[in-house]
């Protein structure tokens, strides 16, 4: 029996969570899926809560479970507070906390969502991509930071740091499931400016010596946000740092239509995993029944696959999230003219409905 943490935390995240937990509800009682959920705070609802964005019980909890399930962190009221304090400090620090270095984040395009993408159907048809992003690294963690007062005017200040045992780790990531797909992989960096990057060049070069069967390619960044946006096809694998990754994964996951349809797994050396979508908290539409919860279930089967080791559970949600979009049901986001749109709770059914 595989035991999960749920932390659904704020904004959008209770409403798509409760989507999820409808799956996981259905596949419990009627395909042996055995999965017990223990609930957690994260975010700033725990902070309203316990003072804390990442309570030591949520931690403590976080430890002894199989995996993660999370919704999203973050919301107007808690932007004022102090920087440890903000919700977005909690995600972070469970992800540290946990040593999740390798975030996966697959850009897939439904055919049956090929009109809702901002690109012209031939550019994004077909397209399978997946955005290895280095997670608990880089200048989202590096020191020195912080905002000081030098020469008389306020300065802020972050550093963009890498040792090269944590370019390896996520290189080995990235060429590992290069070989289980078209076995190439493209690593994204600003080595032409950035000293940490030309590391991160050599780094992947060397890691790339323990996989002949795979090709490894070098792109920086700005090329690879206008690449992107181009011929996002001619991708397999991108492998990049922490802030190039999450800018990127954003990007691609406007080329499947709505950014309310990617999910994404964030393992450890020994695969546990958070799971959890990769957009955010979308305060603005909180509680309305209007949000996608098609990112949240499909972080569910990224659960089942990469860390339970139950492939058919993982497949027979995949395919229930695609027999509801051929059914023509959509939630606005990724409604084309025309469509009427369903809500978040409808959504949750229709695809539960599709498992039976
Ligand atoms: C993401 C999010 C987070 C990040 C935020 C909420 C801290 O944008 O998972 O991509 O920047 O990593
Ligand atoms: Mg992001």
């Amino acid at each position: 029996m595989s035991k999960i943490l749920v932390l659904p935390g704020d904004g959008i995240g209770k409403e798509i969570v409760a989507q999820a937990l409808k799956v996981i509800d259905s596949l419990n009682a009627n395909n042996n899926l055995g999965m017990n959920l223990v609930h957690g705070l994260i975010g700033g609802s725990a902070y309203d809560e316990t003072g804390s964005p990442l309570p030591q019980e949520t931690l403590k909890v976080a430890k002894e479970c199989d995996s993660i399930l999370l919704g999203a962190v973050g919301g107007h009221q808690w932007e004022a507070l102090d920087r440890p304090l903000r919700p977005e400090r909690g995600l972070l620090g469970l992800r540290a906390e946990m040593d999740l270095f390798s975030n996966l984040r697959p850009a897939i395009l439904y055919p049956q969502l090929a009109a809702a993408s901002s690109l012209k159907e031939e550019i994004v048809s077909g397209l399978d991509l997946m955005i290895v992003r280095e997670l608990v690294g880089g200048i989202y963690f590096g020191e020195p930071r912080g905002i000081e007062v030098k020469d008389g005017q306020r300065f802020g200040i972050n550093s963009a740091t890498y040792f090269e045992s944590e370019i390896a780790r996520i290189g080995h990531s990235a060429f590992q499931i290069a070989q289980k797909r078209d076995k190439r992989v493209c690593s994204v960096d600003k080595a032409n400016v950035l000293e940490v990057c030309e590391l991160w060049r050599e780094v992947m070069e060397e890691v790339s010596k323990d996989y002949p069967d795979v090709e490894l390619s070098h792109i920086y960044v700005d090329n690879a946000a206008m690449q992107l946006v181009k011929a996002p096809k001619q991708f397999d694998v991108m492998v990049t740092s922490n802030l190039f990754g999450d800018v990127l994964s954003d990007c691609a996951a406007m080329l499947t239509g709505s950014i309310g349809m990617l999910p994404s797994a964030s393992l450890n050396k020994d695969n546990f995993g958070m799971y959890e979508p990769i957009h955010g908290s979308a305060p603005d539409i909180a509680g309305k029944d209007i949000a996608n919860p098609l990112a949240t279930i499909l972080s569910v089967a990224m659960m089942l696959r990469y860390s339970l080791n139950q492939t058919d559970l993982a497949d027979k949600i995949e395919a229930a999230v695609n027999t509801v979009l051929d059914q023509g049901y959509r939630t606005g986001d990724i409604a084309a003219d025309g469509d009427t749109a369903i809500g978040t709770e409808e959504m949750g059914d229709r695809v539960v409905a599709a498992l039976k």
